[in-house]
């Protein structure tokens, strides 16, 4: 790729890089060469309770089984709280910033250590045990990490469901993993507005109960003191529960390979899965990335804008940094609120060094202005980075230049929630930058490029990204189906971990993600499967069919774009169609508001009855010369139809 500018190292990046390049080669040829060699030593960056003599034993084929560290035992809450104590029980563990610029708050390791305890008392005076599922559903404040970390120390399993989510969405979550604790808050807030958190756990207890599953506690955190619903001998406030308990709980020791968490994802069909993460190798994993991917130092301040209820804010907020004994911020609100400077102004009131955001942000910030970043000094950043989509060149320059003032590097990190942690990236220190790329794999990720009939391809191609050998951080299952684990992760390629994504590979061997190739669309860097959007729509009683397709979208990277097809006697009309963006956000949530809705009497389909997405996804993008061969078709003028009305724009 002649054309794209390549951004070299600068000195004052490797100066006091932990990775240089010959090391990122070294290591790397180590890591692949002898992966129970490696890890084994990198496995010791936490703490064991019992060492491990065990490293790797995975295998892709058959029935896959995925176990690092097997033997070993740990506490996850230990590695990220109790070990730093003694070194650093007074450094500040959690900078929170509140969604009002007023409001902020700082709690060190000790105080950490005492709010986890506490609350991990609390879990067990109600009656959570060891292997438990417990929701959390919360807003961006402390007591969501202390909840996690609380699971963590007593081996209960948590799932965190993202606050925006419905609560049709919370109950399948919660009946799903027939979870009976949830913690929540009375209400969130988000850009001044409020989030009715509680009134939508009562109602998805409700739904659950009704599907069998008893939710037998519901302890609220108060964050607005806002009106809520209250069940006596069930629900608890957690201000009250806290005060009943010592601020001392013995972590349990757990086996490695004991599940961690459950974090629901989309996929390409059906319900969302349960991604299983365990422990051992979870922990080491999100642990080394978090400090090589980010060339953490101690001391640094880290902020990670992500919500703790998507995988980035799970191991790149909560777990990766403090178990590295850092310093993490967590924001409450969003980019643009007072104004969209206060991204920076945070930068600059809390010092930060380390900034992760996403793609989304910062397209529409850009958007805002350049001024409105330049008013503000943003001296104390040091690395830049972007996750959750791809980053499209204009916006990398621009986070680059008007962000960076071209002095910090960008580490543009491609992984999954599946992954549990970043698996190409560049490292600060080591790689040469182009701006759109995530450049070069991880320690002991090996990525491989495949056509549709499995076809190893080499050198500079286009292809189907697969990961041909296991990770640390890898999910072991799909919680409850093992089955679906199998089928949806390495049915397409025997013996191969398929990601679900297209990648380009240049000459310089640097890795492009190039987006879903499957059934799922990337909307404002949150995943989402078309199926969900789909059936959210056909069960509207005036929908008798609907097909969902992604589009270009200047700011949300994909936007939503549904093709509905009307029950017999129903009317086209822009009410029935703003009812229908209503009833898709109540089905799933403000997430999943459709961005446009076009009536279509019919849809393509090929005569056995499948929905050609193929067509839809051109027709969507305004392709109409690229729509191939429609002769296959059951019905070809249908096409037609969808075209004109596409230009009519209706
Ligand atoms: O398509 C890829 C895209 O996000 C998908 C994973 O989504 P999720 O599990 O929600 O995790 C997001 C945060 C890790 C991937 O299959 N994706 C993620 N990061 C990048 C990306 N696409 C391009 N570049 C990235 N840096």
């Amino acid at each position: 790729m002649s054309e794209v500018h390549v951004h070299r190292v600068q000195a004052a990046w490797k100066k006091n890089a932990l990775i240089d390049n010959d090391t990122y080669l070294k290591w790397y040829r180590d890591s692949i060469k002898n992966p129970d060699k490696f890890w084994a030593k990198h496995g010791k960056r936490i703490d064991w309770m019992k060492p491990f003599t065990k490293v790797k034993e995975t295998s892709f084929t058959g029935k896959v089984a995925i176990k690092w560290f097997e033997d070993g035992r740990l506490n996850v809450s230990a590695n990220c709280i109790d070990r730093h104590l003694k070194k650093r029980g007074d450094q500040v563990a959690i900078i929170w910033e509140g969604d009002n610029p007023y409001d902020d708050k700082k709690i060190t390791y000790r105080e950490l250590h005492d709010h986890v305890c506490r609350l991990a008392n609390v879990m067990k005076k109600h009656g959570v045990r060891k292997g438990d599922r417990v929701t959390i559903y919360m807003p961006m404040i402390p007591e969501a990490a202390y909840a996690m970390l609380a699971c963590t120390r007593i081996g209960a399993v948590h799932s965190v469901v993202f606050g925006g989510f419905s609560p049709d969405a919370l109950a399948g979550r919660i009946v799903d993993c027939e979870s009976t604790f949830v913690i929540t808050a009375d209400e969130g807030l988000r850009g001044g507005r409020t989030i009715p958190l509680k009134e939508n756990t009562d109602k998805a207890v409700a739904i659950a109960a009704k599907n069998k599953v008893d939710v037998k506690t519901v302890l609220v955190v108060r964050r607005t003191a806002g009106k809520t619903g209250w069940q006596d001998g069930r629900d608890l406030w957690y201000h009250d529960e806290v005060r009943t308990v010592k601020a001392e709980c013995k972590p349990e020791k757990m086996k490695a390979e004991d599940p961690l968490f459950i974090l629901y994802t989309s996929g390409s069909t059906g319900q969302p899965k349960g991604v299983l993460h365990t422990s051992g190798g979870y922990l080491v994993y999100a642990a080394m990335t978090h400090e090589y991917v980010f060339d953490y130092h101690d001391g640094d301040i880290y902020w990670c804008t992500a919500d703790v209820g998507w995988v980035t804010g799970h191991s790149y907020i909560v777990y990766g940094p403090l178990a590295n004994g850092a310093t993490t911020l967590m924001f409450e609100g969003v980019p643009n609120y007072p104004t969209a400077s206060r991204f920076w102004e945070v930068v600059d009131k809390h010092q930060v060094n380390i900034f992760y955001t996403a793609p989304t942000a910062i397209r529409a910030l850009m958007g805002a202005g350049d001024d409105l970043v330049k008013k503000t000094s943003r001296k104390s950043l040091r690395v830049l980075g972007s996750v959750g989509e791809p980053i499209n060149p204009e916006a990398w320059e621009w986070y680059y230049k008007v962000v960076g003032e071209e002095k910090c590097p960008i580490v543009d990190t491609w992984w999954q929630t599946e992954t549990g942690g970043i698996m190409i990236t560049p490292l600060p220190g080591a790689t040469e930058l182009k701006a759109g790329s995530a450049t070069r794999p991880f320690f002991g990720i090996q990525p491989q490029l495949v056509d549709s009939d499995g076809n190893v391809l080499e050198g500079a191609t286009d292809g189907n990204l697969c990961i041909v050998d296991s990770w640390p951080g890898q999910m072991r299952t799909v919680y409850g189906d093992h089955e679906r684990f199998v089928q949806t992760y390495f049915s397409s390629y025997k013996g191969k971990y398929f990601t679900g994504d297209g990648c380009r590979r240049d000459a310089d061997g640097y890795y492009w993600i190039t987006g879903r190739v499957d059934d799922v669309i990337n909307v404002s860097g949150h995943r989402m499967g078309t199926a969900e959007v789909e059936s959210a729509l056909v069960a509207h009683d005036k929908v008798s069919e609907a097909a969902v397709v992604g589009y270009p979208h200047d700011v949300k990277g994909q936007g939503i774009y549904c093709y509905v097809t009307l029950m017999a006697g129903q009317t086209e009309t822009e009410e029935l169609r703003t009812e229908l963006v209503k009833h898709v956000r109540s089905e799933i949530g403000p997430i999943a508001s459709p961005d446009k809705i076009q009536f279509a009497p019919g849809l393509p389909k090929t005569r056995s009855g499948k929905i050609m997405r193929r067509i839809l996804r051109k027709i969507a993008e305004d392709d109409f010369g690229a729509l191939g061969d429609t002769s296959t078709l059951a019905d070809p003028a249908v096409v037609d139809d969808l075209i004109q009305k596409r230009q009519n724009k209706k």
